[in-house]
Formats: structure tokens, C-alpha cells, sequence
């Protein structure tokens, strides 16, 4: 059955991606021939988190292919801010909607919202976990600019604890055949155990480095991010941070010829203005191939799709998950759901480990 939801790139088969990236390619080339594709179809856009590029693309996408826009990108302005719980803001807006896509400062909202929405729903981003948007994004971007998607050697650097987008790239690309990572981080930024474990087994290798001056010369691909200082604990541990990593022109130097260079946006301070004008800089085309993407993946995901509610896994036991920044330390109806692996016992809405003897185990 074809998936409902995309919460996680791994709700798609690879082919399905490889569809989703061969059919942005044709409306880019073609956009005339779907300008009326979603004639009739409305698209909600609830952004409980400031965006430009995600909401606007999306928006975008979707005007494009004659559909139609509604939803809140404040969520002060709407009944969230009378205390209505994501479970009822999401039942009632699909009801008006097609598809929904949600943005959420907490970690696993969208797999949340998908238990109680009737239309589709997408990720656009939830707290420093998903953004599975963004990968197909940085997919289409690298099929555009870089010719494959395997055998790449992909330099991550900065924030890799909190960039969600680092996440669901990763995640995807161990899919691809001979991906290589460099993660080049501070300790305290590092990448997450669960992705690094995830990395190993898959089969690809990656190493950890303190230096982008080190590492540049070594990939065909560098993934600058910023600094998220909305999710540090506070605005000392993030000043510590800040400008650990700034990617100017005397570094680049030491860059191969064909690099490219990709960021999510928005910039801070991590790559020098003056990089823009080289041409191994892509990061404003990937704003617009993301656009391209986001039409396929609406075409995709509205394809017979029907409103319907899917059934939730039914428990009485409130979830408890250890980690604070996830979506069930403040939606307390969610249901139980955790999976074991041999690493442990993680939270399958915001896939936080949970620490040994913490209650959860053998419920
Ligand atoms: N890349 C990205 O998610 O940007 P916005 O936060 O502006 O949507």
C-alpha cells in the first residue's frame, strides 16, 4: 500500500524516492503541463515554528499546480493559543484540507498528527529531529549539480546534534550506494548515537573531525548548517558555540574543483558572504530546486489518496518519554509506543534512547 504519511524519508522505498526526484525533474523542465494538476485541492500549512523557505515552497508548489493554500504560520493567531491540543487542531484542519504539513518545535509532532489527521500528512520539520522536505531538496539539488547520488563523500559540518536536516540526509543516504561521511563538529554538537549506529549499519563509513580546514579537501560534497541557538538550554551554552565554524575563501582554497557546497538555510555566520560568488556555492539554486521537489512530492502524496483516519495503536499506558523535547512531554493522550533494538529501548515518536531501568521496559 502506498504510504499515507511522510514523517521520515524511510516511510518511502527508494524507488519511490527516485520516482518523486525523476518527476520533479520533468515539471522543472515542464512546468506549463501541471499548472492545473491540483486544480481543487487545498494544502494546509500549520507552522508552529518561524520558516521561510519550507512554508514559502510549499506555498509555492502548490499555487503552481493550481491548488489552493490555507493554515497559519503564527500559531498565537489560532485557537492553539486558547489551548487547543495538536490532536484537535489536526482532526479539524483535515478535515478542510487535502494534505497537511506541519512544522512543530517538538520532536515527533508529525508522527503525532498523522495518528489523528484524515488527510495526508508531511513534515516539514519537527524540533532538532526530521526534516524529510529538506532531504528530498538536498537529493534533488546533488542529482542537479553533481550528476548521481552515490558514491559520494559528504563533509557534514556544524550543528549535526540539533540539524534535523543533517538527519534525514544521513539517514537517506545511507541508502545510496558507497556514501562516505566526514562530520565535522565540536564534541558537543556531535551527531547523535542512534545515527551514528544507524551509519554503521548500513555498511558506510564516517569519521569525526574537529576541522573544516582538515577536512575540506577530502569531500565532494560539504553540508554547511548553522548553529540552532533555539535549541540550545540557554543563551550561554550557545554563545560558546557560535562561530565555531565559518567556511570563508582562504579555506576553500583547499577545496576540490568539482565540490559543492550545500546549506539548508537560513545562514548565520557559518560560510562568508564572499563564498556566495563561487561557483562551487549551489545553496540559493537548492531553494528553488526544493520547490520543484515539493510539486513532486505533492503530486505524489495526493495521488488517490483518500480521507480516511488511520487506526492507532490503542493503550491506556501514558507514554513516557525521557527525553524533554519531545511531543509527548506535552501531548499527554499519545499512546504508548516504543521499539527495542539490541542498542535499547527508544521512543519511536522522537527515536530519543531511553536510559536503562527507566520504567519503560517491559510494559
Ligand atoms: N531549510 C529550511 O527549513 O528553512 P526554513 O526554516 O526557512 O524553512
Amino acid at each position: 500500500m502506498k504510504t499515507r504519511h511522510l514523517i521520515d524519508l524511510d516511510d518511502l522505498s527508494l524507488d519511490e524516492i527516485n520516482q518523486i526526484l525523476d518527476l520533479a525533474k520533468v515539471i522543472m523542465a515542464h512546468p506549463p503541463y501541471y499548472l492545473d494538476s491540483c486544480h481543487g485541492k487545498l494544502m494546509a500549512t500549520l507552522f508552529y515554528e518561524p520558516s521561510t523557505r519550507t512554508q514559502m515552497s510549499f506555498q509555492s508548489a502548490m499555487l503552481k499546480l493550481g491548488g489552493q493554500v490555507i493554515g497559519f504560520d503564527n500559531p498565537g493567531n489560532s485557537s492553539v493559543s486558547k489551548g487547543e491540543s495538536l490532536k484537535d487542531t489536526v482532526r479539524v484542519v483535515s478535515n478542510y484540507a487535502d494534505v497537511v504539513v506541519i512544522r512543530h518545535p517538538k520532536e515527533g509532532t508529525a508522527k503525532a498528527a498523522g495518528m489523528f489527521s484524515r488527510a495526508p500528512v508531511i513534515n516539514a520539520g519537527d524540533g532538532g529531529h526530521l526534516h524529510p522536505t529538506q532531504t528530498l531538496t538536498d537529493l534533488f539539488t546533488l542529482l542537479n549539480t553533481k550528476g548521481r547520488l552515490d558514491h559520494l563523500a559528504v563533509g557534514f559540518c556544524g550543528d549535526l546534534k540539533n540539524g534535523r536536516t543533517v538527519h534525514s540526509l544521513i539517514k537517506t543516504l545511507i541508502r545510496y550506494p558507497g556514501s562516505r561521511f566526514i562530520l565535522i563538529s565540536t564534541p558537543e554538537l556531535a551527531l547523535p548515537d542512534y545515527l551514528k549506529d544507524l551509519v554503521r549499519a548500513a555498511g558506510c563509513d564516517y569519521t569525526e573531525c574537529a576541522s573544516l580546514y582538515d577536512a575540506i579537501g577530502d569531500v565532494d560534497v560539504l553540508y554547511m548548517t548553522r548553529i540552532q541557538q533555539e535549541r540550545f538550554a540557554s543563551r550561554e551554552e550557545y554563545e560558546k558555540q557560535k562561530g565555531a565554524f565559518v567556511l570563508d575563501t582562504e579555506t576553500l582554497k583547499r577545496a576540490r574543483y568539482g565540490l559543492k557546497i550545500l546549506h539548508p538555510l537560513p545562514r548565520v555566520d557559518e560560510i562568508d558572504y564572499a563564498v556566495d560568488d563561487d561557483p562551487r556555492a549551489v545553496y540559493f539554486e537548492q531553494t528553488e530546486y526544493g520547490m520543484f521537489a515539493r510539486m513532486a512530492l505533492i503530486l505524489h502524496m495526493l495521488d488517490g489518496s483518500k480521507k480516511q483516519l488511520d487506526a492507532r495503536p490503542e493503550s491506556n499506558t501514558p507514554h513516557r518519554c525521557a527525553n524533554p523535547r519531545c511531543i509527548t512531554s506535552t501531548e499527554s493522550y499519545l499512546p504508548r509506543l516504543f521499539k527495542k533494538t539490541d542498542g535499547g529501548l527508544f521512543c519511536e515518536y522522537c527515536d530519543a534512547a531511553q536510559p536503562a531501568g527507566g520504567g519503560e521496559e517491559g510494559r
